[in-house]
């Protein structure tokens, strides 16, 4: 049972980059339920078009890479001619795959770099004359690698750092008239990320032990995180990271071991 009750964003606009699919098309659906209307791209079109018939009628599947300003740029504006001014932004486009540092070649790094945090700049600056002021909401969807060391996620953990700074410069830049979040999932099931980076059961075990609720998350729970956050309910929150990861970041693993040995 949902804490939101229906219509809750009627009359906002959300536009959602990177939302064709996994937990970013988990949050456009859920903003479109409410009563908001929504707007999604990706790279490829016809997973836009395919995201855009899944949220509902009047939705927008764009297709832009987040990585050419100018591309973005283009989208928004066209989400705001045809929907109206932003009140809602979501930057959660982001490649990931396993490698060590070694194994990585400077594209391959700036690759994920570049889609994650250069393109959450790219986003983030080129919407701001197209947001309905005051009281717009910007959501980036980071991860744990921005606080954790993570082997074979040099450039994720690089990129993910680089955006939870850039979401707390924006909040204080852009203080009066814009609340810029993030929100950091934990392992969700059935998503992209988690088949790249828990590809087998004894990478699944190392994530699980680190989870206090002892669950997988849900794409839904991030979404509900998404609604708390571009809804009135924040309206005193912002340049803050929520994690929405069932406490995973608060302990690691060899404390839990302890722990369970303690019991
Ligand atoms: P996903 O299904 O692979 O979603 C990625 C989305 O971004 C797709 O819509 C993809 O569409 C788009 N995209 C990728 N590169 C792009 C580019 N250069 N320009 C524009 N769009 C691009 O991934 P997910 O697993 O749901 O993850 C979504 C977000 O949650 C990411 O920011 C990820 O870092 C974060 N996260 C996920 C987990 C997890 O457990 N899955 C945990 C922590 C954080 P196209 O391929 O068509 O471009
Ligand atoms: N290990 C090491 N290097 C890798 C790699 C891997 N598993 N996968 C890709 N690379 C390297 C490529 O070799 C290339 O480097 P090179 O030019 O020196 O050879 C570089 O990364 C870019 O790869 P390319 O395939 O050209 O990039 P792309 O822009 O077409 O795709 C990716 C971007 C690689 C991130 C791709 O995996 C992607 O599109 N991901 C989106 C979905 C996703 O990752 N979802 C999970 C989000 S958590």
């Amino acid at each position: 049972m949902s804490p939101f009750r229906d219509g809750i964003l009627e009359g906002k606009v959300a536009f959602v980059a990177g939302g064709t699919s996994g937990i970013n098309l988990g949050i456009a659906k859920r903003y479109a339920q409410l009563g908001a209307k929504v707007a999604v791209c990706g790279r490829n079109p016809e997973k836009a078009a395919n995201a855009a018939t899944e949220i509902g009628e009047g939705a927008l599947g764009l297709s832009a890479d987040v990585r050419d300003y100018g591309a973005i740029r283009a989208a928004m504006e066209e989400v705001r001619g045809r929907l109206g001014p932003m009140d809602i932004v979501v930057s959660g486009a982001a490649g990931n795959f396993l490698a060590p540092v070694l194994g990585m070649s400077a594209n391959a790094f700036k690759t994920v770099v570049d889609i994650d945090l250069n393109g959450t700049f790219n986003v983030f600056r080129g919407c701001h004359d197209l947001l309905n002021l005051p009281g717009a909401s910007l959501i980036a969807i980071t991860a744990g690698q921005a606080v954790n060391a993570v082997q074979l996620q040099a450039h994720a953990c690089a990129a993910k750092a680089g955006i939870n700074q850039l979401v707390r410069v924006l909040a204080l830049e852009w203080g009066p008239d814009v609340r810029v979040n993030g929100i950091s999932p934990g392992p969700i099931e059935g998503t992209e990320g988690m088949a790249r980076l828990a590809p087998d059961s004894s990478t699944k075990t190392k994530h699980f032990d680190r989870i206090a609720m002892k669950r997988w998350g849900y794409i839904e729970e991030v979404a509900e995180c998404a609604v708390f956050l571009s809804s009135d309910a924040a309206k005193y929150v912002t340049g803050t990271i929520l994690d929405c990861d069932g406490g995973s970041q608060v302990g690691d693993a060899t404390q839990r071991s302890l722990e369970k040995g303690l019991a």
